[in-house]
C-alpha cells in the first residue's frame, strides 16, 4: 500500500518537473485542480503516525511556560477557537510588544512547502524555533527551552518514552511540535462532501460561487490545488510601505508588496485577513478584488477589476464559507489513524 502511495507522489513529482522543463517557468502553469486533500500524499505519514510524538507536540504547542514570562504559548496566537489564528489585526509578543503580521491559520500545514507570509522558512521544524527564539514573540533562548522543558517531571517522562534518550534537545522539542502541527487536518468540509457526490452538501448559492471561483473571479489562478493555495507570492494590493514581503527574502525589487497566497481551508474560522490583517470579513476581501487598485508598487498582472455584482459576491462568500471543517482536538488524531 505505502508502496503505492509513494509511487503516486513520485509521480505527481516527475510530473511537475517535467513541466517545469517543458515551459521554464511556473508562472505558465495550468492551475491545479480543486479537490480534497489527501493523507498518503503526505510523506511524513508513510510509515504511520507516532501518536505519543504528536501528544507531546500538543502539550507543548499549548503550554504558557515556554515564553519568558510563562504568559503565552503557541496557541496564544494560533488558537483552536479562532481558526488556529488569534482574531487580531496583527498579533502581540509575550509582553504585548506589537507584532508587524498577522498571525496565520495554521491548517493543513502538513501540505504546505512554504512558510510565512514572505516564505522564508522552507519547514515546519525550521518554523517552530522561531516564534521562541524571537525577542518579540515567546522571548526565550535555545539554552532557555531547553531547561524549561527539562524541569518538568511529566516532560522527561514523554521525552524518554518517545525518544529514547535521557538529555532533552531543541531538535526534539521543535520535531514533536511539528508532528502535532501535522494533525491539523481539515479535508472533510461541505465543499469535499460535494466533491463525493452529496450535491447537497453545499447551498445554491455556494455551488454558484465555486463556479465564479473558477470562473468569472479567476480565484483559481492563485488559490488552486486542494488546499487552494500556489505556493507562489504576489501583490495584490494590500499593505503598507514598510513591509515589503518577498522582495526582501529574494532580494528582488520586483517582488516588494507580494506575500503568500494563503490556502483558504477554514478561512471563515479566522478574520481578520491578509498579512497585516487589515480586511475585516470575506465580504470585504472580495471587493477588493472586485476593485483591484494597487496601494502599492506593482499590482499583480493576474489582478483586475472583475465586474462583480452584489449578489456573485455574496454567493463568493458562501463558497468561502463551504470550505469550514474545523478540528476537533480531542477526536482528531484517532480520525488520522483509520
Ligand atoms: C505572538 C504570536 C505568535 C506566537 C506566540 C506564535 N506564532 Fe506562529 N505566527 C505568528 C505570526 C504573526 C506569523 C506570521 C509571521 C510572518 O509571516 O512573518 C506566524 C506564522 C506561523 C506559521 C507559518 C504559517 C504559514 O502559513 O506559513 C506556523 C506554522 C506557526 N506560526 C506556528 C507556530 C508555532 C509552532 C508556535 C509556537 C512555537 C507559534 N507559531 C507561536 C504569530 C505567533
Ligand atoms: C494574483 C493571485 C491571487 C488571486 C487572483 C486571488 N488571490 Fe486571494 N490572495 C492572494 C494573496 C497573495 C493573498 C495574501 C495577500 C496579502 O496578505 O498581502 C490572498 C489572500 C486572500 C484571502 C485572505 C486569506 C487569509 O487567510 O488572510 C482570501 C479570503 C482570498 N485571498 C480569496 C480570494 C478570492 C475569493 C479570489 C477571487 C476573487 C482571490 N483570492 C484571488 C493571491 C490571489
Amino acid at each position: 500500500m505505502s508502496f503505492i502511495l509513494t509511487r503516486l507522489r513520485q509521480f505527481s513529482y516527475l510530473s511537475m518537473v517535467l513541466m517545469v522543463i517543458c515551459f521554464g517557468s511556473a508562472s505558465v502553469f495550468a492551475e491545479e485542480p480543486l479537490g480534497t486533500p489527501e493523507l498518503f500524499d503526505i510523506e511524513a505519514f508513510d510509515d504511520g503516525i507516532n501518536l505519543e510524538l504528536v501528544n507531546l507536540g500538543k502539550t507543548l504547542f499549548f503550554d504558557n511556560q515556554l515564553s519568558k514570562n510563562r504568559s503565552i504559548s503557541c496557541a496564544s496566537c494560533h488558537s483552536p477557537s479562532l481558526g488556529f489564528g488569534d482574531g487580531k489585526k496583527t498579533s502581540t509578543g509575550f509582553a504585548n510588544q506589537q507584532l508587524p503580521r498577522h498571525s496565520p491559520s495554521i491548517y493543513n500545514m502538513a501540505w504546505n512547502v512554504t512558510f510565512m507570509w514572505d516564505g522564508r522558512v522552507s519547514s515546519l521544524k525550521e518554523q517552530a524555533s522561531l516564534p521562541f527564539l524571537s525577542e518579540n514573540e515567546m522571548g526565550m533562548s535555545a539554552e532557555l527551552l531547553v531547561s524549561r522543558v527539562s524541569e518538568n517531571r511529566d516532560y522527561q517522562d514523554q521525552f524518554r518514552r518517545v525518544f529514547a534518550t535521557e538529555e532533552i534537545t531543541e531538535e526534539q522539542i521543535y520535531e514533536a511540535i511539528a508532528a502535532f502541527e501535522m494533525t491539523l487536518i481539515s479535508n472533510n468540509s461541505a465543499f469535499d462532501k460535494y466533491l463525493k457526490g452529496e450535491k447537497n452538501a453545499m447551498s445554491p448559492a455556494a455551488i454558484r460561487g465555486l463556479e465564479l471561483f473558477k470562473g468569472k473571479a479567476k480565484c483559481i489562478q492563485c488559490h488552486d490545488g486542494t488546499n487552494l493555495t500556489d505556493n507562489s507570492f504576489h501583490n495584490i494590493g494590500v499593505g503598507n510601505d514598510t513591509d515589503l514581503g518577498r522582495g526582501v527574502v529574494v532580494d528582488d525589487e520586483s517582488l516588494n508588496f507580494s506575500f503568500k497566497t494563503p490556502g483558504l481551508r477554514n478561512v471563515a474560522l479566522s478574520p481578520p485577513y491578509m498579512h497585516d490583517g487589515s480586511i475585516a470579513s470575506l465580504k470585504e476581501v472580495i471587493e477588493l478584488y472586485n476593485e483591484a487598485v494597487a496601494n502599492n508598487g506593482v499590482l499583480d498582472e493576474l489582478i483586475k477589476p472583475l465586474n462583480l455584482a452584489d449578489g456573485e459576491i455574496n454567493d463568493l462568500v458562501e463558497f468561502l464559507n463551504s470550505l469550514t471543517d474545523p478540528v476537533n482536538l480531542e477526536t482528531s488524531i484517532v480520525t488520522i489513524r483509520e
